[in-house]
């Protein structure tokens, strides 16, 4: 056995033992346990979860959450023989039992759990879809619960099914007043609202404006009712049918709790054809949109485009189901599939982060002067507290160049078209469109959270990004003047960059920062490539030379005096950093920064990983931040066994039980603890090793492909620094197993 074998195997022999220690369910999770379960989670109002903790949360062991933590009611029981079981939330209510949870397992796009009701076994299947090829699916936000039944002793049963949605799918406030009516068609359709609507404008983080929706087909067996949680679901519990009636008492969200409810009784059965309820949240228009045109533009979700009324798009969403499992399927294997050629645990993480990254996201048009949509350029938005920050965008981007560059495009669009109207006075690109989400005001006065570099740069890495993956150069040719303007601010600004904030700014602002530097140089030589791509050969050459000369510069300044790593600021030799913005190198195929660069990194970080992961630089001693750059830096490694480090390290952080809460990307390191931040769409950047392996940027560009797309445990070129960068690989492998060893102690 070499020894570098034996490492491995001694590696994975710890890891087994320190994976031991986590959230502890008397159920199986497939793949693992994660903080939160996404359960309906499609839009910044659509979000309801299943949060964990320490041993886990059964389906019935409590209520679903906003993702705030705000109780969303959903309840659901299943009477068997006469006998009623919880399945779903927590109401608390006599003459029921709960159903045993026996499994949990999430994919991609859906939540399945499987409970045990006496004889019969439940599914309930979660279904939020992700429509990478379709615009119009994808901006309905609406989800599925697919609930279906089967004998375990082999003998029919008598079968009913129950569940019902409260108003707090509305808002936070539990004394707020709503409305509601009942529609009763080829579906049935619930709609409760507040009554006290307040266009484009949010309290504790819910839309004030619009309805939420409780929605199934009309089928045999199928009753319904609306009224207070006591008296519906006690018609259940008591008759197993409920009374096709509606309560016309409009009161507060928590007065006598009204509830909408669904009844389906499936007669004697062994095995239940699937019952599916939807469930969403629409408003319109979605978002005010009073920059880049002086004139104030309103603009909608975008799927109005296809369908006149919500009731039609309802009942096309109800009957598209069994299309819409079959797509989520097929996504979901494929994201599995790409994921699992770098590892399990890889794949584990991407499939929890999809529906949180659109969670945070809504696609839109806006309508003619002559009243009609107009279809030719949709826009899509952001919402992280403000619209669009731009360096929330940019770690989320490998997500969005994975499921379709064009979603990228929509959402690059209006931060292009701001930097073009010439409203904002800075040269740089903004920090963000203004807020709070939905409204788009911009910041005229140019008094933005102030990230020059960071953002500029950012913006010029995505242009490229998008116009290799898709050959499409509408956006470097229309806002090409835009373009030249920030690489001409980083031309002046980023090889010693002034005292400023990165996108890390609760890490403090701090001078000639070296992984800030290296990406506006990054994004100096993504200038050239656009300017190739454009037909400007002499700025292309021009910013080629520039970005050449930077980088040895700035090797010079960046690396310390022992040759080991580079510093968290220049000249500082007993700092260093997490230099996650070289994965811009590899994303864009720039081949910019020399091997030896990589291979003395590689080494580095897997001397000074924590059990949680590596820390963001060297200024938190005791609270050491991971962040969601853990990905983007295993992504730029050339040793796969550091690489997996990386993914193992964040995989038990999220599942070693310290988090109730959709995922976080901020964490403690030391200690696997969340802090703060969660929910955010960041977690895109969690696909950044899938987005390179499934690149193919376009060739003729100008930009080669960088050919090692997955790294491959490259042993480095022969530079002078190579040598010792390749000693150092080799010592590291030990080191990472004396981590792992401390690990356990
Ligand atoms: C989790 O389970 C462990 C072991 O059964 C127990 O000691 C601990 O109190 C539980 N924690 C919570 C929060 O229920
Ligand atoms: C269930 O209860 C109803 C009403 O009390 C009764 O008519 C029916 O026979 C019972 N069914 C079973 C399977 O016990
Ligand atoms: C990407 O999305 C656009 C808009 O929905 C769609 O027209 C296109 O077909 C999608 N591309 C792929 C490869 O799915
Ligand atoms: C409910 O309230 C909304 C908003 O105030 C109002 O437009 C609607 O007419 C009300 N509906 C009913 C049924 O009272
Ligand atoms: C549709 O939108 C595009 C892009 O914003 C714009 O250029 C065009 O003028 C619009 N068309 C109409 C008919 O308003
Ligand atoms: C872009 O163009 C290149 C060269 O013509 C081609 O190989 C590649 O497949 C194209 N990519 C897309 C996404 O169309
Ligand atoms: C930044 O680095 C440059 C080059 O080493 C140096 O001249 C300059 O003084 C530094 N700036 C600050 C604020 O430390
Ligand atoms: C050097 O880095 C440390 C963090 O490791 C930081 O606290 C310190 O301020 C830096 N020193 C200078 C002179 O920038
Ligand atoms: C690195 O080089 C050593 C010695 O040449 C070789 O044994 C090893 O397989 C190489 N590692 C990788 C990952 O290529």
């Amino acid at each position: 056995m070499s020894p570098a074998t034996a490492m491995l195997q001694v590696l994975t022999v710890l890891t087994v033992l320190v994976l031991g220690v986590h959230a502890d369910t008397s159920w199986i999770s497939t793949p693992f346990n994660p903080p939160s379960i996404p359960l309906a989670v499609r839009s910044p109002y659509l979000s309801a979860w299943m949060n964990q903790g320490p041993n886990g949360t059964a389906l019935n062991d409590d209520w679903p959450k906003f993702w705030t933590g705000n109780i969303v009611g959903w309840a659901g029981y299943i009477k068997v023989d006469n006998i009623t079981y919880l399945f779903l939330g927590a109401p608390n209510l006599p003459d029921t039992q709960k159903a045993v949870q026996k499994s949990m397992e999430f994919t991609s796009t859906r939540s399945t759990f499987i409970l045990t009701a006496g004889p019969v076994e439940l599914t309930a299947e979660f279904l939020s879809p992700i429509e990478p090829h379709d615009f119009v699916m994808q901006s309905f936000p609406f989800s599925y619960l697919t609930l279906t039944t089967s004998s375990n002793d082999g003998k029919p049963h008598f079968v009913q099914l129950y569940t019902d949605m409260t108003a707090e799918w509305t808002t936070s406030n539990t004394n707020q007043l709503v409305n509601w009516t009942t529609s009763v068609n080829n579906g049935i359709t619930h709609q409760v609202q507040v009554q006290q609507q307040t266009q484009f404008t949010e309290v504790d983080s819910r839309i004030q404006q619009g309805s939420a929706y409780y929605a199934t087909t009309q089928v045999t067996g199928l009753t319904w009712q609306s009224g207070s949680d006591v008296t519906v679901r006690g018609e259940f519990i008591s008759y197993g049918v409920l009374q096709n009636t509606q309560d016309t008492k409009f009161r507060a969200v928590g007065d006598s709790w009204p509830v909408f409810a669904f009844a389906h009784d499936l007669g004697n059965v062994a095995q239940s054809s699937p019952v599916t309820v939807a469930i969403g949240h629409v408003r319109d228009p979605a978002i005010q949109y009073s920059v880049a045109d002086p004139t104030l533009k309103i603009q909608s979700s975008y799927f109005w485009s296809k369908f006149a009324l919500i009731s039609n798009a309802i009942s096309f969403f109800l009957n598209d189901y069994p299309s819409a499992i079959s797509r989520a399927r097929q996504l979901d294997s494929k994201i599995q599939n790409d994921a699992s050629a770098i590892s399990t645990d890889y794949a584990a993480i991407a499939a929890l982060s999809a529906r949180q990254v659109l969670m945070s996201t809504e696609i839109t048009l806006p309508k003619q002067s002559d009243g009609k949509w107009n279809i030719s350029e949709p826009r899509m938005w952001l919402r992280a507290g403000d619209v669009d920050t731009v360096d929330n965008i940019y770690p989320a981007w490998p997500f969005f160049l994975y499921m379709n560059a064009t979603y990228g495009k929509a959402l690059l669009l209006p931060l292009l078209e701001y930097g073009m109207s010439g409203q904002y006075p800075s040269q740089w690109a903004v920090h963000d469109l203004g807020g709070p989400y939905p409204q788009v005001n911009g910041h005229n006065d140019g008094k933005d959270t102030e990230m020059p570099v960071e953002e500029t740069a950012n913006m010029l890495i995505m242009a490229l990004s998008y116009t290799q993956r898709t050959n499409d150069t509408s956006l470097i040719t229309t806002y090409f003047g835009l373009l030249d303007q920030w690489a001409q601010y980083l031309v002046s600004n980023t090889l010693t960059p002034t005292n400023q904030f990165s996108t890390d700014n609760f890490a403090g602002s701090l001078a000639n920062q070296t992984n800030l530097a290296v990406k506006g140089v990054l994004a100096i030589k993504a200038m050239s490539s656009i300017a190739t791509l454009a037909g400007q050969s002499e700025k292309a050459a021009s910013y080629e030379s520039t970005a050449s000369s930077y980088i040895s510069e700035w090797q010079q300044l960046a690396v310390s005096t022992d040759q080991k790593h580079l510093t968290l600021n220049y000249g500082n030799d007993s700092s260093w950093v997490l230099a996650y913005n070289l994965y811009a190198d590899k994303l864009l195929g720039t081949n910019l920064i020399p091997k030896e660069v990589y291979n003395m990194q590689t080494a580095w970080y897997g001397s000074v990983s924590n059990s949680f992961g590596v820390p963001l630089d060297t200024r938190n001693t005791y609270v050491l931040s991971g962040k969601r750059w853990q990905i983007w830096s295993a992504a730029t490694v050339t040793d796969p066994i550091v690489r997996d480090l990386f993914i193992t390290n964040l995989k038990k952080y999220i599942t070693d039980g310290q988090s109730s809460a959709p995922l976080s990307d901020w964490y403690d390191t030391v200690q696997g603890k969340p802090n703060g931040f969660p929910a955010r769409a960041v977690v895109g950047g969690h696909f950044a090793l899938l987005t390179l392996s499934n690149s193919t940027p376009a060739s003729g560009n100008g930009v080669p492909n960088s050919g090692t797309l997955t790294p491959q445990g490259t042993n480095g070129t022969s530079s002078s620094a190579v040598a010792t960068a390749s000693k150092v690989t080799v010592a590291l492998g030990f080191s990472m197993v004396l981590q792992a060893t401390v690990l356990l102690i």
